[in-house]
């Protein structure tokens, strides 16, 4: 098998290219384990991102053949002939295959990502019935990969847009039943560069390595915004 691997130093002075890398697909081989053993054995200039090596961290997120993935639960096997390896897309390349999450991350502040209270602390937890715990069950998993953003066709379009991962997030506080933010935290979201930027191309649904699904999110995230508007809750 060879990876096909962008190559690019904004301190070097030169143009982006792709490096060809030969390697040998062992069984149970995962992109990052190739990825390592390149910058291990061929180069050792390579760049790349990862910490957990579990799908746990998010870190190590990046286009293969075209698609947002994990490298470290992507399988060798299930790729075929010459692989395209590359930086996540509408974000900015540091070298070779990392990239500033900054202005993802930016997304997120934006959205006050926290529980707002109104009413004194208890003494103890904050408690939750499971059938309201269970309505974050699917968002909490949320790595903030970066996948669906780098996905997304309206964020390439223009990059205010608060993308998947941010909305995601909106509607996990939205519906969290300890959170008294209630309209206030909708305000952040209920505008043009929010949630009704969404076309519902369902690329986010495609390529959340945690199966996710986004795009259902923000359509829950719109009902409460124009029930919110009408005063209904
Ligand atoms: S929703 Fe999925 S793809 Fe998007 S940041 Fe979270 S884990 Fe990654
Ligand atoms: S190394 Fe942590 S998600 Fe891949």
């Amino acid at each position: 098998m060879t990876l096909n691997v962008f190559r690019f130093d904004p301190e070097a002075g030169r143009p982006p290219r792709y490096d060809r890398f030969p390697v040998e697909a062992m069984p149970g081989m995962s992109l990052l384990e190739a990825l390592t053993e390149i910058a291990e054995r061929q180069d050792p200039s390579l760049a790349f991102r990862y910490s957990c090596r579990g799908a746990v961290c998010g870190s190590c997120a990046m286009s293969v053949q075209g698609r947002p993935r994990l490298a470290c639960q992507t399988q060798l096997k299930d790729l075929r002939g010459e692989v395209l390896v590359a930086p996540l897309p509408h974000l900015p390349v540091i070298k070779d295959l990392v990239v500033e999450m900054g202005p993802f991350y930016q997304r997120f502040e934006e959205i006050m990502p926290y529980l707002i209270r109104r009413t004194p602390p208890p003494e103890r937890e904050l408690l939750q019935a499971p059938r309201e715990r269970r309505l974050l069950d699917e968002v909490a998993d949320c790595v903030w990969c970066g996948a669906c953003y780098a996905s997304c066709p309206t964020v390439r379009q223009g990059p205010s847009y608060l993308g998947p991962a941010a909305l995601l997030q909106a509607y996990r506080f939205a519906a969290d039943s300890r959170d008294e933010g209630g309209r206030e935290g909708l305000r952040l979201v209920d505008r043009e560069e929010g949630v009704w930027r969404c076309h519902t191309v369902f690329n986010c649904v495609e390529v959340c390595p945690k199966k996710i699904n986004p795009a259902r999110a923000i359509q829950a995230l719109k009902r409460k915004a124009l029930l919110g508007r009408f005063k209904l809750w």
